[in-house]
């Protein structure tokens, strides 16, 4: 079970932050090609996938961790470690935040995207920060 835990959290991981440097790295800058005609309609499909791939990576994020906080973290004590795991999940909540924002239908968040290329840069830039928090708190 911790294994297949470990590898749903993973998966979710490398689809999740995988997407949005796929957007913001290759996707964004090769708009360039197509027609403003074009590049809306791709624009428009584009959202309408990235927004259950990413709604899909969160919920696996949030169960495997939580399940990993109590396959690992439970019994220790309130240390360095949990310090560390505290700011991580802070961080990867703001960055959920940031992501529903971008992809939830609502007018309320139109503001939010038209700053769309902004905020993928700092979501994506959080992603890398969380990964090497992860990774410190793997090898200790
Ligand atoms: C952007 C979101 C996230 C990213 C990029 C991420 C990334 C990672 C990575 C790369 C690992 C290392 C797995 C390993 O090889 O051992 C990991 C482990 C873990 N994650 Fe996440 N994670 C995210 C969200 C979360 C959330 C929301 C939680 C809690 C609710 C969480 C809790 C944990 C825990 C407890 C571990 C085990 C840590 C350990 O090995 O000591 N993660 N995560």
């Amino acid at each position: 079970m911790t294994t297949f835990m470990l590898w749903i959290h993973l998966t979710a991981v490398v689809v999740g932050i995988g997407g949005l440097g796929f957007f913001l790295l290759i996707l964004l800058p090769s708009l360039g090609v197509l027609s403003t005609e074009q590049r809306e309609a791709l624009s428009k499909a584009v959202a309408a996938r990235f927004r259950w791939v990413s709604w899909a990576a969160i919920t696996l994020l949030l169960i495997s961790g939580l399940y990993n906080i109590r396959r690992y973290y439970w019994e220790e004590a309130w240390g360095k470690s949990w310090l560390l795991l505290t700011f991580k999940i802070t961080l990867a909540l703001v960055l959920f935040a940031i992501v529903l924002g971008l992809t939830i239908p609502l007018k309320a968040f139109d503001r939010l995207r038209v700053r769309r290329r902004t905020w993928l840069v700092v979501a994506f830039a959080m992603g890398v920060v969380v990964i090497l928090i992860s990774a410190y708190l793997r090898v200790g």
